[in-house]
């Protein structure tokens, strides 16, 4: 397995893996990977004949006040991680390498860019947006696995490839989670133990949304308050916001007839977390 740093080098690979007629897999991340990361590598090994991951930590994505420079890096390990799973080939560029002086162009996928996350964290999905369609520009990938995890993420990249004709295939894996319920985050990494504690609350409030939908409840607003009320035991944990909405269209709904993504994104001291299940009437 090697690590290209390169534009051009990583272009080289993959089209000599496309001229060979073999499909391309591109798992793209952010580093630290964890057991939700290796989901999405090992669905992209079952699915394409060559798999590529990308590891850059976009900066982009992260507001002026957010953890871009303590975002945990550890590449060492990481790339060992991938050579174990058998991934064929890693792309690791630089920021300069990726973002050329002077870069003015940006991919806005309008209105879903400005929901949930978007809302709180204005210009991030337009650095995501912006950098996965660099990537797929640059890997040239068949098909790309993204984890449902980052809900509103997926639904910004399938409209972004709806809508700019990008030639992928969009992939998307579910939630690995810890025993207890948390899902696997690379910010876990930040909580003390009392924190990991406390950042149960996610799941859990999730859960109380799902037992009343289950027992017949259709209008989101009373499943938002009582998801809320589970929040409201634990003060140390401040919600930022509790939603449903559709999962295509990231928009609110005045009742559940169709899947419905409830969408959870809360600070645990300084750690920002997000969750999410959807409800399927
Ligand atoms: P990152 O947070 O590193 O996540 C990379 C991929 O792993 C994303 O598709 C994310 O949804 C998935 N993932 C993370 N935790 C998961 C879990 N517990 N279960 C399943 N999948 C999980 O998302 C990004 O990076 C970036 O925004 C990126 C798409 C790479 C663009 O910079």
């Amino acid at each position: 397995m090697g690590a290209l740093h390169n534009v051009s080098e990583m272009r080289i690979r993959s089209r000599s893996v496309r001229a060979r007629g073999s499909r391309l897999g591109l798992v793209p991340t952010m580093g630290a990977l964890h057991e939700g990361h290796l989901s999405l590598v090992r669905a992209a090994k079952s699915k394409s004949e060559v798999v590529a991951a990308s590891i850059f930590v976009n900066p982009t994505q992260f507001g002026p006040n957010e953890d871009f420079t303590r975002y945990p890096r550890d590449l060492d390990r990481d790339l060992s991680l991938l050579e174990r799973e058998g991934v064929d080939m890693v792309f690791v560029p630089s920021v300069e390498e990726m973002y050329l002086q002077q870069s003015v162009t940006w991919v806005t996928v309008e209105g879903l860019s400005d929901r949930l996350c978007g809302k709180s964290r204005p210009g991030h999905f337009r650095g995501v947006a912006t950098v996965v369609a660099k990537l797929f520009n640059i890997v040239e990938p068949d098909i790309a696995f993204f984890g449902q995890k980052d809900a509103a993420q997926v639904a910004v990249i399938r409209r972004m490839v709806r809508d700019l004709n990008i030639p992928v295939a969009i992939n998307v894996c579910p939630i690995v989670r810890e025993s207890d319920g948390l899902a696997l985050s690379s910010r876990n990494a930040y909580l003390s133990p009392e924190q990991r504690r406390d950042a149960l609350v996610l799941f859990r409030a999730l859960m109380r949304a799902r037992e009343l939908f289950e027992s017949g409840e259709r209008n989101p607003a009373a499943l938002i308050e009582a998801a809320k009320n589970v929040f409201a035991g634990s003060p140390a944990v401040r919600l930022d916001y509790i939603e449903i909405v559709d999962p295509d269209e990231l928009t609110p709904l005045t009742t559940i007839d169709h899947p419905a993504l409830v969408a959870v994104a809360a600070f645990v001291g300084n750690t920002r977390l997000i969750d999410n299940i959807v409800l399927e009437p």
